[in-house]
């Protein structure tokens, strides 16, 4: 992976290049990167703040059914292990994908579908705090925070991104679906908490019990009865 490579000073958002180059046939594991995104985008529709010094990267797969529905998770854990080789600095997942460093914010992971003209394929976004000051960024102080925010010393960009290439293609050619939802269950900090988890309109609210082997949250209501949530956002109580 990573053979294939782009590279820009300033873009609008990688993946819609990584989409753009899918419906060209560009090869598996190929990978956008920019020093800058004008218009970074996160899930459900929000922005992602994209000014220089962080990592915003997009790679493009061609992946089979059975791991379509663990890319998520196999990335969250990549970008979770790649921070602690490299940096030492132990992080949290919050469901779906959220990376944290003590409650605050510090990557992020969008996973995309489409179909060019002749096969499926994933872009798999994400967007890690690097270099920059959260502090001086209205936007996100407070709730973000950047390794170097964290450690007080800037991290090596590259460092990062081969450590977190070589885990992502790692665990994707080596898929063991129980090995990687194992591994990202013991991070997730949403287990056990009580949580509001909002999917489309729907509203759910109880006790994060588990989540089940495609890595939907299963949530028990006050009222006993449980529900899994595939998709959406939570909020920690
Ligand atoms: C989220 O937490 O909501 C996901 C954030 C994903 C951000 C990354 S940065 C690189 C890639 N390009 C984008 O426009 N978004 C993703």
């Amino acid at each position: 992976w990573g053979h294939t490579l782009f590279t820009y000073d300033s873009i609008g958002s990688t993946m819609d290049r990584a989409r753009e180059l899918a419906q060209k046939g560009a090869r598996e594991g190929t990978l956008v990167i920019a020093a800058e995104q004008t218009e970074g985008r996160g899930r459900l529709n929000r922005a992602w703040i994209s000014p220089a010094g962080s990592l915003y990267l997009s790679i493009l797969l061609y992946p089979d059914a059975e791991k379509l529905p663990y890319l998520t998770v196999l990335a969250g854990l990549a970008v979770a292990e790649a921070i602690e080789e490299v940096t030492s600095i132990h992080t949290d997942l919050k469901w779906p994908n959220d990376v944290l460093i003590r409650g605050k914010k510090v990557a992020g992971i969008l996973v995309e579908s489409g179909v060019s003209k002749t096969r499926n394929y994933t872009v798999i976004g994400m967007g890690i705090n690097v270099n920059i000051q959260t502090g001086s960024c209205l936007e996100i102080a407070g709730i973000a925070t950047s390794l170097s925010d964290h450690i007080g010393r800037p991290v090596d960009p590259l460092a990062l991104l081969r450590a977190l290439i070589d885990r992502l293609e790692f665990l994707y050619s080596s898929f063991d679906q129980n090995a990687i939802l194992k591994l990202w269950k013991s991070r997730l900090i949403t287990l056990g908490r009580r949580v509001k988890a909002t999917s489309g309109t729907s509203v759910f609210e109880g006790a994060a019990i588990d989540v089940n082997s495609d890595g939907a949250l299963i949530i028990r209501r006050d009222d006993g009865t449980e529900c899994a949530v595939v998709a959406g956002d939570v909020t920690l109580g």
